[in-house]
């Protein structure tokens, strides 16, 4: 199959690894804003580089993955879907919700498939916390805990495009909560702080965010969220139930430390990055994208979950601001509608 990827910054490079070594990828094309960047990715990988979109989208592609900076993801999904290339593409879709129900249309006006990069949903541990709370093992669902702590902020440049912390961080615990819990999110309420860079308040962004979500039936949830977690890159959620709890992301290297005496757990060392910690999700994800575009499966994260873990980025930014209690409905198309 002839591959083509739009983008080989931090997540582009580590796909763009992971496709070249595929045994069906017969072919990479890789096209970079940074047409030096490109080149040189592709030299490593004995990759093809072109120099403009048009040479990417004449390559006569069976499939195209998108790791460009969020705001031109609705574009190339757009191009992708009009030229009939099966495409993946990293999250979030676009830098709000309307633009990314203008995508899901034109998606579902059209048979070609779209996979989103939500890749937790490869990732063993959120799928064993998936399967003991649909088999009954955990009795029945009370308490959610999730943390997304990043061990250092990404560039100024990077938190300017990325769309906030909520859009950009939580989304995947927006998305991962849907997916292990099975129940939709109806209100958040959100609390954020600047203690970091000044670029995060000139972004009116913030670096540290606590949310309080309510599932449908009822379920609580926290959420933390932070750019300065020195300890390393924390990833957990902690699903619990009236039989039993389950964490996901507790193992030898979260980057934690018992204050029990004795205790030597977790043994570390800590996990740095998502490169390392999530890196056999990613490989799934990508062997799931290239069987979806060979035909052999429909997409496992369409448009329209990833729209619904938008609603809930919406809602958070919407608390954030004002300060009050925002019920999910107000920010869908449906609510907005009515109101
Ligand atoms: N799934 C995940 O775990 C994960 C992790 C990191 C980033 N992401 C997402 O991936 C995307 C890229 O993030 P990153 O951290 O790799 O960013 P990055 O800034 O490191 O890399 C982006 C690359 O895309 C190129 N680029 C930007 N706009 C372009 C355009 N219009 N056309 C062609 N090339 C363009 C840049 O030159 C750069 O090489 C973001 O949307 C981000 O939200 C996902």
């Amino acid at each position: 199959m002839r591959i083509g990827l739009a983008g080989v910054g931090r997540i582009g490079v580590m796909h763009a690894e992971v496709l070249a070594a595929h045994d069906e990828v017969t072919e990479l094309v890789l096209y970079d804003a940074d047409t030096d960047r490109a080149s040189e990715m592709a030299k490593q990988l004995e990759a093809t580089a072109v120099h403009t979109l048009d040479e990417l989208f004449d390559s006569e592609l069976d499939g195209l993955a998108v790791a460009t900076a969020t705001g031109s993801h609705a574009e190339l999904i757009t191009r992708g879907i009009a030229h009939g290339v099966p495409t993946f593409c990293e999250k979030p879709v676009a830098l709000d919700s309307e633009q990314t129900e203008d995508v899901l249309a034109q998606v579902a006006a059209s048979s070609v498939p779209v996979q989103i990069g939500f890749h937790r949903r490869f990732d063993p541990g959120y799928i064993a916390a998936r399967n003991a709370l649909a088999s009954g093992g955990l009795g029945e669902l009370r308490r959610v805990h999730v943390v997304s702590a990043d061990p250092a902020p990404p560039d100024a440049s990077y938190i300017r495009t990325s769309g906030g912390i909520f859009r950009d961080l939580h989304i995947h615990d927006f998305d991962i909560l849907r997916f292990v819990t099975g129940r939709e999110v109806s209100r958040v309420y959100a609390v954020g702080a600047n203690r970091g860079a000044a670029f995060f308040r000139e972004a009116s962004d913030v670096d540290e965010v606590v949310t309080l979500l309510v599932l449908d039936d009822g379920t609580l949830v926290t959420a933390q969220g932070s750019r300065y977690n020195g300890a390393g890159y924390d990833i957990r959620m902690d699903v619990a139930g009236t039989d039993g709890t389950t964490v996901v992301g507790l193992a030898d290297r979260s980057p934690l430390s018992s204050a029990e005496p004795g205790i030597a757990f977790p043994a570390g060392p800590s996990w740095v990055g998502f490169a390392e910690r999530f890196r056999t999700a990613y490989a799934a994800e990508i062997s799931a994208f290239i069987e979806m575009a060979a035909g052999r499966r429909e997409s496992p994260c369409t448009v329209q979950e990833a729209l619904a873990a938008a609603y809930i980025a919406d809602a958070a930014d919407l608390s954030l601001r004002e300060g009050r209690v925002v019920d999910v409905e107000e920010v869908t198309l449906a609510g907005r509608s009515r109101a």
